[in-house]
């Protein structure tokens, strides 16, 4: 059982993921933390919120807490025509629920003091919230077993430049510190999520059975494949690295030191001198085993 907390910026793979991380016995959802990114802090969060509702009900215990609305610099570039409205295109009941008293930062060095083991950071969003927890309290960096990581190109394009993925494209001064800390990073990049993905032929019930999960990840899917007609394929970005937490075994990875280009030209280019350091880099997958994970995790669940 590892003990985690999910930063994340709901974005419907982001959805997917957290649909897994609640389901998977092998995981003790301690916390989510909302970042913007994909949509804004505003909606991210209300996500969230609807998701924790929708899946472990009005009296969660699940805390939500809310973090950075920007970057450490500058601002976001939101995605909402790669998501849809308010974030993530199915709406899903307006919560109950409401955000924890506890900031991001607050509620991790919170959770981290108070794990029973070391606790894991699972990160889909841009890592300002990360990076401004490590920043805070440096003791953080012994606290803390892994944060696994879904952000970076390194032998493929990128996905928002030639050079950058969304996530460290979006604030590659968090990355750039949250590598550099010592903490051990499990770098989980378009190198390895590009190659897991849900056809558009393969739905409308890409996931089996009646679960409460299962119905709204097939609403997420439908949505995504009806309002994007281009899209042939939807990547499990996010879920992979939620796939790789549970059951590191799916990656092959590489130890690495790795930088993160700043500049305007080729901001968020994350660059791997492999051979020591602190932070595996994913370069390979087993695909039909990572994608059964999803595939098994999103449809499980209560009915
Ligand atoms: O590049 C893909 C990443 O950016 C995913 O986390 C997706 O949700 C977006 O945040
Ligand atoms: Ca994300």
């Amino acid at each position: 059982m590892r003990t985690v907390i999910v930063d994340t910026d709901p974005g419907a793979d982001d959805a997917l993921a957290l649909i897994m991380a609640v389901n998977s016995p092998d995981l003790q959802v301690e916390g989510i933390t909302t970042v913007g990114g994909n949509a804004t802090l505003s909606d991210t969060t209300d996500n969230a919120l609807r998701l924790v509702e929708y899946l472990d009900g009005k009296q969660s215990a699940i805390p939500v807490a809310v973090g950075a609305g920007e970057p450490l610099r500058g601002s976001f570039t939101h995605a909402y025509h790669v998501h849809g409205s308010e974030g993530l295109g199915v709406r899903l009941p307006a919560p109950a629920l409401r955000p924890h008293g506890m900031s991001a930062v607050e509620l991790i060095r919170d959770r981290a003091a108070k794990s029973a083991g070391p606790l894991t950071v699972i990160a889909l969003g841009p890592l300002t919230n990360v990076a401004a927890a490590l920043e805070s309290r440096p003791d953080l960096v012994d606290a803390l077993a892994e944060i696994v990581v879904m952000g970076g190109a390194f032998d493929v394009p990128g996905n928002v430049t030639p050079h950058a993925e969304f996530n460290i494209h979006e604030d590659p001064w968090a990355a750039s510190a949250v590598f550099a800390s010592g903490v051990p990073v499990t770098l989980v990049g378009l190198d390895v999520t590009r190659r897991t993905s849900m056809h558009r032929r393969s739905g409308p019930r890409w996931f089996a059975g009646t679960s409460k999960s299962a119905q709204l990840g097939n609403r997420i899917l439908a949505d995504r494949f009806q309002e994007r007609s281009d899209l042939q394929e939807f990547y499990l970005h996010d879920p992979l690295a939620v796939a790789a937490a549970i059951d590191p075994d799916i990656l092959a990875c590489r130890p690495a030191r790795v930088s993160v280009v700043t500049n305007r030209d080729e901001r968020g280019r994350t660059i791997a001198r492999y051979g020591d350091g602190t932070v595996k880099v994913a370069v390979g997958v087993d695909v039909p085993r990572a994608v059964e994970m999803v595939r098994s995790l999103v449809s499980a669940g209560r009915a």
